[in-house]
């Protein structure tokens, strides 16, 4: 596991999320009032782009924007069947930078 500097945090404000690339893998970075969470970003029905899904902050889980799969945050976990899950990487922030590990 290599931990990879993936940007500031004033990229990622609390709400929001954004997609990156590090050594091939693309993954969806969250900010949910202010804890940060990192996820697969291809969504595990139909590869739709998970950086692009509805933030729930009261349940922390995701929706898929294509057909709304619900997905915890911590976990990956796909709510309705928790057997599937999103590939989950922890996220830290450093000096103000945002750190995936992959
Ligand atoms: S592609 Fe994500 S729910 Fe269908």
């Amino acid at each position: 596991m290599t931990r990879h500097k993936i940007g500031h945090v004033e990229d990622l404000p609390e709400g929001e999320s954004l997609g990156i690339e590090v050594d091939g893998l693309e993954i969806a970075v969250f900010n949910v009032d202010g804890e940060l969470h990192a996820l697969q970003n291809k969504c595990i029905h139909k590869q739709g782009p998970m950086y692009d899904a509805e933030i729930n902050a009261n349940e922390k889980t995701v929706y898929c924007p294509w057909h709304y799969w619900e997905f915890e945050l911590d976990s990956g976990e796909f709510v309705v069947d928790r057997d599937k899950r999103l590939r989950t990487f922890d996220v830290e922030v450093n000096d103000d930078d945002i750190y995936v590990e992959v």
